[in-house]
Order: C-alpha cells, then structure tokens, then sequence
C-alpha cells in the first residue's frame, strides 16, 4: 500500500476511520447553515454516512480492538453510544424536513457524534496504535466493507466537495435542467434551418 510522506499512516484503519469523522463533521457544519432546500438530502447523507460508519467499526473494528485491548469498558461504552445514535439516526430518516424538532434531532446527533468521537480519538485510538494490531490489514478490510456498504445505501464520492455537491443538487433536478437545454438547443438549431 502506497503511504503518503506528510501522513506515516495514511492507509491504515486509524486514518480511515478519522477521515470518516472529518467528512462528517463537515457534513454537520454545512447542515447548520444549509437553506431548508438542501437540509433533507444532506441529513440523509449524513445519516447513510454515519450507518455505514457505524457497522464497520462494529462489524471489524471493535472486535479486532477488543481482541487486542485489556480494557473492555472502553469498547462496551462505544457500542452503547453506537445504539443511541443508529436509534437517533432512524429517527431522522423517518422525518421530513420543516417537521417539527427535525433541525434540532440533526444538531443533537452531530452533539452526540461529536462527543463519540473525541471518545474514540482521544481514549480508543491511541490504545489501538500501541496494540499488537496489523492496522494495515485492518484498514484494507475497512476499506473494502465500506466501498460494498456505499454502493448498496448509494452513496457516491467520498470527498467532500462531491458531498456537498450531490446534497446540494439532486440528481433528478440537474438531469431536468440539461434536458431543457438540449430541447433548446434542438429548437434553435431547427430555427436555422
Ligand atoms: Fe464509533
Ligand atoms: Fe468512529
């Protein structure tokens, strides 16, 4: 695996995981100051975001840190905070913006999530790193879970300029808009004629 010189450990699960936590928190920032137009889509990425997330910490993550770590306290809380927050989540994807507390239920888990990962990054990761764990392999079995789960919720791009601009555009609107240009296009041409 290719490493960069400016991030020793760019590759391995650590860094993927945390640059899973910038996307989002970036996502959660944007959401605060989007119009109600684009609230919805980026609180549905926000929430596939943070499912997928979720389930390769649980499904990979957690259990190789368990195995390796003595302190299983630490573990237990994160799955404990992992269910609030996927309850939260389901919350959200069932609401609608300009319900009711739909801005305040996004805010509060980005209040949540934010707490979570100060968690992980400040107590969870640095035990990691010292542990006997090959965090290599580990971000390549990260990598792979998140690219199959991505496609399967459609979730596309992982930067995040692209995040916010498919929450911004939907795809549907877009197509709309060059349709029209192509009908214009066709009618002026016809008008030469
Ligand atoms: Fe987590
Ligand atoms: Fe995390």
């Amino acid at each position: 695996m290719p490493r960069s010189h400016h991030e020793p450990h760019a590759t391995d699960a650590v860094a993927l995981l945390k640059r899973d936590h910038a996307a989002v928190k970036k996502l959660f920032a944007r959401f605060e100051e989007a119009p109600d137009t684009d609230k919805q889509a980026l609180a549905e990425r926000i929430c596939k975001m943070l499912t997928i997330h979720a389930t390769i910490e649980e499904e990979i993550f957690y259990p190789a840190a368990r195995a390796a770590l003595t302190d299983e306290e630490l573990l237990d809380e994160a799955e404990v905070e992992h269910g609030s927050a996927k309850e939260l989540i389901a919350k959200i994807e069932a609401m609608r913006v300009g319900q009711p507390k739909f801005d305040a239920n996004v805010v509060v888990l980005g209040e949540y999530i934010d707490h979570h990962v100060k968690e992980e990054h400040n107590e969870l990761f640095p035990k990691v790193r010292r542990a006997p764990l090959d965090l290599e392999r580990l971000g390549q079995l990260l990598a792979a879970r998140k690219e199959q789960l991505m496609s399967e919720l459609g979730l596309d791009g992982e930067g995040d300029a692209a995040e916010v601009r498919s929450a911004r555009r939907p795809r549907r609107k877009s197509t709309r808009r060059s349709l029209r240009k192509t009908v214009k296009a066709r009618r002026s041409r016809r008008a030469q004629r």
